[in-house]
């Protein structure tokens, strides 16, 4: 007996959007069923390219379509409103990164979402990047021994057109800077990877681009096990994408994974051998963008998990990790303290 497609209806037909839309199209256990965004030219544009049924109100959209999940992929700052409006109505919700840009309304969704008994997941489609899964890998076995350092590194370029396109872009009420929105992804990886991380100290500024919040920074961390690593972030970078990497050096390992989005072993090296080595030749992707190819892999992990057979790869717990970081990050720059993590003022 087939299993009918999960249904999902999307929530903002912005630039990201595309990703979800193609993502979706590809796997066939889903569908599409309906989209809506608060500009109708842009709900219209992927209703009738899809031939699916568009709306410019997501309640409206979930009264009159069912669905089983919906995507949110609105501006950040809107992404818990949007997420608890379809948690009440008992749809699995699939959020865009960052999951919210404060902790108070990141705990909001994730308990509207506990309190429907629906799945809530967090696109980290870079954790699934081949690269980084052999990383992953690596650490969980303790190839590296002890680690001493980690660094994340995004040296990208966002002109001020970009800023310009969305009133919302660099703003501290619906987005933040670089560390928030762009960067998000590399503070993740992380803290995933070698975290938790103990406390944080940054600096942030505002070189060049007309927005209120950052575009280029530095954090250093102290992880709780001891190591230390730094994250440098800047969307200044003349005149296009030079890197987007994650580097790890221990007792008995280095890795570099760069390239431009976390896509290419740049360097690998371990004392013991591992039949994973093999796979380094194979792991290095090309993709279009910046964005990757990930989104169709993080879809895959959401069938597996609505069809029960899988845990979500990046939950509302998981997604909130890189946030409270980042909201660290922030305070530090801020008050010109070192931060400790967890944060002892939930903002
Ligand atoms: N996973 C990734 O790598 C990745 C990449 C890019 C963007 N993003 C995230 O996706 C989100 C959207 O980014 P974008 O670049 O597509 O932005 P965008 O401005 O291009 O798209 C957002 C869309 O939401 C619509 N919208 C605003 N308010 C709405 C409302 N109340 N109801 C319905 N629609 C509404 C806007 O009209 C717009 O079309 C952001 O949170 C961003 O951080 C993630």
């Amino acid at each position: 007996m087939s299993v009918p497609p999960i249904r999902i209806a999307l929530v903002g037909c912005g630039r990201i959007a595309g990703n979800h839309v193609s993502a979706i199209k590809k796997l066939p256990e889903f569908s599409l069923v309906a989209c809506c965004d608060s500009v109708a030219d842009r709900a219209r544009a992927i209703g009738e390219a899809e031939g699916i049924p568009w709306f410019t109100s997501e309640e409206r959209m979930l009264a009159e379509v069912p669905c089983d999940a919906v995507t949110i992929a609105t501006p950040s700052g809107l992404h818990p409103k949007h997420g608890i409006i379809a948690a009440k109505a008992g749809r699995h919700v699939i959020c865009e990164k960052p999951m919210a840009i404060t902790l108070s309304s990141a705990d909001d969704l994730v308990t509207a979402c506990d309190d429907a008994g629906v799945h809530l997941f967090v696109v980290k489609q870079n954790r699934l990047n081949p690269s980084i899964q052999l990383l992953k890998r690596a650490v969980d076995k303790g190839r590296f021994g002890r680690i001493y350092m980690a660094n994340a590194t995004v040296r990208w370029s966002r002109p001020q057109e970009y800023y310009d396109q969305a009133p919302w872009r660099g703003t501290w009420e619906f987005d933040g800077g670089a560390f928030m929105n762009q960067a998000s992804h590399y503070v993740d990886l992380i803290q995933w990877l070698v975290g938790p991380v103990e406390s944080v100290m940054a600096r942030t500024a505002t070189l060049a681009r007309k927005i209120e919040a950052e575009d280029s920074g530095i954090a250093i961390l102290k992880f709780r096990s001891g190591a230390l690593g730094t994250i440098e972030v800047t969307m200044l970078t003349y005149p296009r994408n030079l890197e987007g990497s994650i580097t790890i050096l221990g007792e008995k390992g280095s890795v570099k994974i760069g390239g431009t989005a976390v896509n290419k072993v740049e360097h690998w090296a371990f004392a013991d051998y591992d039949d994973d080595d093999k796979a380094i030749e194979t792991a290095s992707t090309s993709p279009p963008n910046v964005y990757g190819f990930g989104h169709e892999a993080y879809y895959k992990n959401v069938a597996q998990v609505i069809q029960g057979v899988s845990r979500p790869d990046t939950d509302g717990r998981a997604g909130r990790k890189s946030l409270e970081l980042i909201l660290g990050i922030y305070e530090s720059a801020k008050t010109g303290r070192e931060v400790p993590i967890p944060l002892k003022v939930q903002q």
